[in-house]
């Protein structure tokens, strides 16, 4: 724990929309009044129809929560039309590619009407309101130009991240019963090539909904094309329109499914409605990076998470902002990319993972120090825990004790940002997200579900809702209620412990439940364990989470072989190829431990607790193991621990 403080400089607080006695009147109008409070913030996006109504529903019995709910818009306008008198000719969207000498600037006049074009496409396909598209496309501006697209023409896009394996695209794409795949020939990542249309072919052998895919061309590599079905991208967007009236969407009609891993079972299909969605993102992105008009702004976040759909494309081009879309990795050519890409296109604010944060502090001060990086402004961290070790660095080395660091919490079900500092406003505790955005009441519940008052430690919870929350789970709205108000009746449960000190602050302590959290990706223990047993020599798989340097958490697996099947470093390596195989490569576990036995209770449920001890080297307190099946089983476990 580090509580040094970093007060707020004068100089920041004089320049910011928000300084410390405004953060506190906008929040008491959060509480006190707080239809009235959002009536107001709702005019930050373009309606066609403005609502009247603010808020129903609240987080018991059926979690039925709409906000503007006779409201109407469409989310494509708030990006792209309502900019074009002023800042037309302005560049919306500066994309850096891998390669160091390849960028391109994409004004507002020129998105919109690639964005037209693309819609035009998709009409002409059939798609029309309500239908799903799947997205799985590398960090290219089509991405952003696909998402806007769908909005549009009222299609809810799901995008899949262009890591995740052929298995996890097509169960992704049957779960939301997509219509149309938007695919590229291949993508480009630290100077090598993904294979992205060619795992959709895969994928879309299990796929039989889908009718159409739009390949675009990236790479100009040579990718088999299925006819009728595979249609040229860019062949059909140069034909087509670059005017396409918006559909008029009702607050509540979905923009986008995002698919997020819990503790149990496949991913779920966070669902998230319009107009609310449009509000949060809008209001947190200015807010919480304190964006001002001419900023260039760039979160390195791959659109395929809700980090890049919310501060990627809707947030900044809500706020008519220039947004930097990076095809990249931190490392490529060098260590100091990064830096360079700040300097090349005079970055104002940067909003990364601590992951990428604490890998580049490896490589020493000289790859940062070899840049200028004079246009910084402002630093933002997410995804998951900061620790003050890379948070002090991030502050002195990269930011030259300039730069406020935003600690951003939130979650994909959360929409946007809930828990952070707001830079003019908000003195900075390394390793803490600091405090509630206005209109959002975090609590801290005991495990009886009791309000925890003062300084605290427990579950993090919200006790209210807010415009950005997700709606359902795709298909299953039972499973939402289940998995998020169900544990704490009344109450949003976040998964996250956290603990609130005397001043208030929130220190995330990270999950509680069984996901871990990889490099800022969330993924559940059960999928990689259904991944393992799925291999026929696997009979059983328990999967935890250990401290990992770099990753904040690796993936350690306990597997217990097949009768007859002897534990080798070839099969190790055969399983952890197969995992990568079925998830991805952001699912490939850092250490396989033969376990012949694992601890059990008498009932026959695994016993995590002591599997995470032995996975961390905490074997000094095991706890109590006098109700296992068979307590022998540890000692075998402990003494053939995975260094
Ligand atoms: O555990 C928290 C962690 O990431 C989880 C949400 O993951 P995901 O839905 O993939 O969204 C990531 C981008 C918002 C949370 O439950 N997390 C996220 N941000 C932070 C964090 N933990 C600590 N500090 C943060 N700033």
């Amino acid at each position: 724990m580090h509580e040094e403080l970093f007060p707020v400089k004068p100089e920041v607080a004089a320049a910011a929309h928000i300084n410390a006695e405004k953060y506190q009147q906008l929040y008491a109008a959060s509480v006190s009044d707080p239809d009235g409070f959002w009536a107001t913030e709702a005019k930050r996006i373009a309606w066609i129809k403005p609502p009247t109504q603010i808020l129903s529903g609240d987080f018991t019995g059926d979690v039925q929560v709409k906000w503007f709910e006779d409201g109407t818009l469409n989310a494509s306008v708030s990006c792209l039309d309502r900019h074009l008198a002023e800042r037309g000719d302005q560049v919306a969207i500066i994309w850096e590619s891998d390669d160091p000498n390849v960028h391109e600037h994409v004004t507002y006049r020129d998105l919109h009407a690639r964005v037209c074009r693309l819609a035009n496409v998709l009409k002409s396909l059939g798609v029309q309101k309500g239908d799903r598209v799947c997205i799985y496309l590398p960090m290219v501006v089509e991405a952003a130009v696909s998402m806007l697209a769908c909005a549009r023409i009222g299609a809810i896009h799901t995008v899949v991240f262009g890591g995740f394996s052929p298995d996890s695209l097509a169960g992704r794409i049957q779960d939301a019963g997509c219509r149309v795949l938007i695919t590229a020939d291949e993508g480009r990542r630290g100077g090598r090539k993904v294979a992205l249309k060619a795992n959709a072919d895969a994928a879309l052998k299990q796929c039989p909904g889908v009718e159409h895919v739009l390949v675009a061309s990236v790479t100009g590599g040579k990718v088999e094309m299925t006819a009728p079905r595979d249609k040229s991208y860019n062949e059909l967007c140069a034909a087509a329109s670059p005017e396409c009236e918006p559909v008029e969407m009702a607050a509540e009609d979905p923009l986008f499914i995002l698919y997020t891993s819990g503790s149990t079972g496949k991913p779920k299909g966070a669902l998230h409605t319009t107009g609310g969605y449009m509000v949060w993102a809008s209001f947190t992105h200015q807010y919480v990076f304190d964006y001002k008009p001419g900023e260039i702004y760039w979160c390195t976040a791959d659109v395929g998470w809700v980090t890049g759909h919310t501060y990627i494309v809707y947030g900044p081009l809500a706020n008519g902002a220039t947004t930097l879309m990076f095809e990249g990795v931190p490392s490529y050519p060098d260590a100091s990319r990064f830096w360079q890409v700040v300097d090349k296109h005079k970055v104002n604010i940067f909003y990364t993972a601590p992951t990428a944060i604490r890998s580049l502090m490896r490589e020493g001060e000289a790859p940062v120090h070899s840049t200028s990086r004079a246009s910084l402004r402002l630093l933002g961290s997410v995804g998951e825990p900061i620790n003050p070790e890379a948070w002090l660095w991030y502050h002195r080395v990269v930011g030259d004790h300039r730069c406020p660091i935003v600690d951003t919490w939130w979650q994909t079900e959360t929409g946007g940002i809930l828990i952070s500092p707001l830079p003019g406003a908000t003195p900075l505790k390394p390793g803490s997200a600091t405090l509630p955005l206005p209109g959002v009441q975090p609590v801290i519940l005991d495990a009886d579900g009791r309000e925890l008052e003062g300084a605290a430690e427990g579950n993090l919870c919200l006790k209210r809702p807010w415009p950005g929350m997700m709606r359902t789970v795709f298909g299953d709205h039972p499973r939402f209620v289940q998995t998020y108000f169900s544990t704490f009746k009344g109450y949003y449960f976040t998964g996250d412990g956290a603990r609130r000190d005397a001043d208030g602050y929130y220190w995330i302590t990270g999950r509680v439940d069984d996901v871990i959290n990889v490099s800022g990706h969330r993924m559940g223990t059960a999928e990689v364990e259904s991944a393992l047993v799925a291999h026929p020599k696997v009979a059983e798989a328990a999967v935890v989470g250990f401290p990992h340097d770099i990753k904040g958490q690796g993936i350690y697996a306990y597997v217990t072989l097949t009768a007859g099947e002897e534990p080798s470093e070839e099969l190790r390596k055969e399983l952890v190829a197969w995992v990568r195989k079925e998830i991805g490569p952001i699912a490939a576990p850092d250490a396989i431990q033969w376990a012949p036995g694992l601890p059990k209770t008498r009932s026959g449920k695994i016993m995590r607790r002591i599997l995470r001890k032995i996975a961390a080297n905490e074997t000094d307190g095991l706890g109590d193991t006098s109700t296992l099946a068979d307590p022998g089983v540890v000692t075998e476990l402990v003494e053939n621990r995975v260094r």
